[in-house]
């Protein structure tokens, strides 16, 4: 797949992001000029002749739906080759499948719920160990290097405290001590940040979120920065049979022809949300990495080119939280987040339930914490809504 398109005099031009979410390759069909990446809703593929056998002979291996968003997202994300699976945890459980028993990982202590669960009740199981770091900290994640340390897994800005890694300065530490770097990218999309650009070797995402956008397909991707880790991922992938079926990799590629859109009207409007929760005097604490005191804020500008449309904030306890999100009638009230609706999730019941309370607390998970995704809503509306919520 080329990224490179032919300026009318011959020369080469490399396309812009919002050019390449509509021209990525696959987007006209090559047999019938259809508008549409057709569905191949077929299992197996006929040999014509066994010695010459099909591209695609068996869909779990490949197919050729699943392989055209396969390349779009390679192409968004400046990677060697894409991967897409059934959910964003068939995407990072797959990819922690190139470690074996006996190996360790280094792991940002605010990492998603579901991947935290995996590495601790699963993964453990099977010999897989991982120490979890305050990752704006270089020093913790140097700190925890052992012998047996194969890979660093980042999430920035994280889930749900939006605290911001260093990713350059992670990756070319880990590249020193040869490890894997792993960075889950589900909160920026390829629009805002591209970490392949900056050493990293693998990037993961939820597309159930931002990429899809509509609240209406679960699903994973995976982007290799290098084609022997490409390699692997296919064998993994293959081998474990965790593949995106081609319904759901169809209306994965027609959600993420407006990313780009999606992404500046969303973001425009957190700004707005941020800036009035924070000068509430009843908000205990707003968490967005475009708010000039958030921490990080400089490496965030650093390496990203938005700061995202998700607002966490803290409104001081449990009791209040339920209130509000019994309250408020325009958002979602539900787990996920990067919809054309808004969603309001409470960390706490939700995305981090699977996190030990006293473990959340010392992330600032706290029970009074909620997170506002920001959709497509008209922006008054939505503070109309949020005010009439937190009066008592
Ligand atoms: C940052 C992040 N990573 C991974 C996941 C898991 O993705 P999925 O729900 O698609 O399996 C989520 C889900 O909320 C997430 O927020």
């Amino acid at each position: 797949m080329s990224d490179q398109a032919k300026e009318p005099n011959g020369t080469e031009k490399q396309l812009k992001f919002a050019t390449k979410l509509l021209h990525f390759g696959s987007e006209i069909d090559s047999t019938t000029g259809a508008s549409s990446v057709p569905i191949y809703q077929a299992s197996t593929f006929h040999h014509e002749d066994v010695f010459n056998p099909p591209v695609h002979d068996y869909s779990r291996s490949g197919n050729p739906t699943r392989q055209a968003l396969e390349d779009y997202i390679a192409l968004l994300e400046g990677g060697v080759r894409g991967f897409a699976y059934s959910s964003g945890m068939a995407a990072i459980s797959s990819t922690f499948m190139m470690l074996s028993a006996g190996d360790h990982m280094i792991v940002t202590e605010d990492v998603y719920g579901g991947t935290y669960r995996l590495l601790t009740s699963i993964l453990n199981r099977l010999g897989i160990e991982s120490t979890f770091v305050d990752m704006t900290e270089l020093d913790q994640v140097k700190a925890a290097l052992k012998p047996n340390t194969k890979a660093v897994y980042m999430e920035t800005p994280s889930n749900p405290t939006l605290k911001i890694t260093d990713i350059a300065a992670v990756t070319s530490w880990a590249k020193e001590h040869d490890l894997l770097t792993m960075l889950d990218n589900t909160f920026m999309t390829p629009y805002y940040q591209r970490p392949i650009e900056l050493g990293v070797d693998i990037v993961l995402h939820s597309a159930t979120k931002f990429l899809g956008g509509h609240s209406d397909v679960l699903a994973g991707l995976a982007v290799a920065r290098t084609s022997s880790i490409g390699k692997q991922l296919k064998m993994l992938q293959n081998g474990l049979g965790t593949v995106l079926g081609v319904q759901d990799s169809w209306l994965l590629m027609r959600g993420m022809k407006t990313l780009q859109a999606r992404m500046n009207h969303s973001e425009n409007s957190a700004a707005v949300l941020a800036a009035w929760l924070q000068g509430r005097p009843d908000i205990q604490h707003v968490y967005y990495p475009g708010l000039l005191n958030h921490p990080g804020r400089e490496i965030h500008e650093k390496q990203s080119k938005g700061y995202g449309a998700v607002v966490s904030f803290d409104v001081g306890s449990g009791e209040r939280a339920k209130q509000v999100l019994n309250k408020v009638k325009i958002p979602l009230v539900a787990v996920s987040l990067g919809a054309v609706e808004s969603i309001l999730s409470y960390p706490a019941m939700m995305s981090h339930a699977a996190m030990p309370a006293e473990v959340r607390h010392e992330r600032g998970i706290t029970d009074g914490l909620l997170r506002f995704s920001v959709g497509l809503e008209d922006i008054d509306d939505l503070i109309a809504d949020l005010d009439q919520a937190l009066q008592g």
